[in-house]
Formats: C-alpha cells, structure tokens, sequence
C-alpha cells in the first residue's frame, strides 16, 4: 500500500493545528501508520531538505524548522502520495486553494505548516529520515 511522510511544521504545532490536520486525512480514509512530536536534529533537517540547501531562503527554512517541535506522520492509503498533496495544497499559501491545510490556514511561504513528499520516491526517503521501520504499525481500518 501506497506510503506517504507528513510534517505539521513547528507554526502548525504551536498554533493547535496538528489535531485539525490528522481529521482531514482520517475523514478522507487514509491510515496514520505512524507518528512522534519531535525536535528535529540540523542533521535531519539538513538530509530533509537537501535539494534546498543551496537557496538563499535555506538557513531560515532551516532555523523555521528547528524552532519548535514538529509532528512526523506516515500516512497509507491508495495513491495516498498525490491525495495528501492535492489536501495539503500549493506551497505558497497565499497560492494555495481554499480548502487546502494551506489555503485554509496560512499566508506566507516562509510559515506554510505543513510538509508532505511531493512523489512516491520522496516519501521512501523522507521516510527513511525520519522512521525505523518498526516504528511503523500496520493494522487494519474500517471505513
Ligand atoms: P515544503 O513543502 O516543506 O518544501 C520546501 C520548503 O521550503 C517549503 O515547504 C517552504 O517551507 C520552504 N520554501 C520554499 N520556497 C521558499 C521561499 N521562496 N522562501 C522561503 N521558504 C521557502
């Protein structure tokens, strides 16, 4: 079954929005498999993003993302890669679509609370980043 990785940033988690976002991905029928609050480690954060890492924005994504505890999630479900990004919308806010985390919930590309892997090869290693294998529960829902 398709496996996506999910990251409410440290904006979406001091601003309550973590509980509001796993409800959309369970109303829409997707599967949390797995999930931890953590302080990410520069390493981590550094392996994250390191196509980025060259950009001029990339020190302050970076010093953004450790300022706080995220929320890692692993989510499951049929195409559950392109579902999650259709649900998370564009990576600018103010570009992305009413009815999207983040069309609903931010403005500025610098503070866009939420991360998910923009391909099935991307979730493997992000994945991979961030979770043991058995960190990871498989069980069964019942929609
Ligand atoms: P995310 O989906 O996590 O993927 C890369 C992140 O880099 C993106 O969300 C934003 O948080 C950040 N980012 C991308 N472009 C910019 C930009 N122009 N200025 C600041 N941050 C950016």
């Amino acid at each position: 079954m398709d496996r996506t990785f999910v990251m409410v940033k440290p904006d979406g988690v001091q601003r309550g929005l973590a509980g509001e976002i796993i409800s959309r991905f369970e109303a829409k029928g997707l599967k949390l498999v797995g999930a931890k609050l953590e302080l990410l480690p520069e390493e981590r954060v550094v392996e994250q993003y390191r196509e980025h890492l060259e950009k001029p924005f990339f020190p302050g994504l970076k010093a953004y993302i450790m300022s706080g505890p995220c929320f890692l999630m692993v989510w499951e479900g049929k195409g559950a890669v392109a579902v999650v990004r259709r649900m998370v919308g564009a990576t600018n806010p103010a570009e992305a679509a009413p009815g999207s985390i983040r069309g609903d919930f931010a403005l500025d590309i610098g503070r866009n609370v939420i991360h998910a892997s923009d391909s099935p090869e991307s979730a493997v290693r992000e994945l991979g980043i961030h979770f043991e294998a058995e960190d990871l529960v498989g069980y069964s829902r019942i929609d």
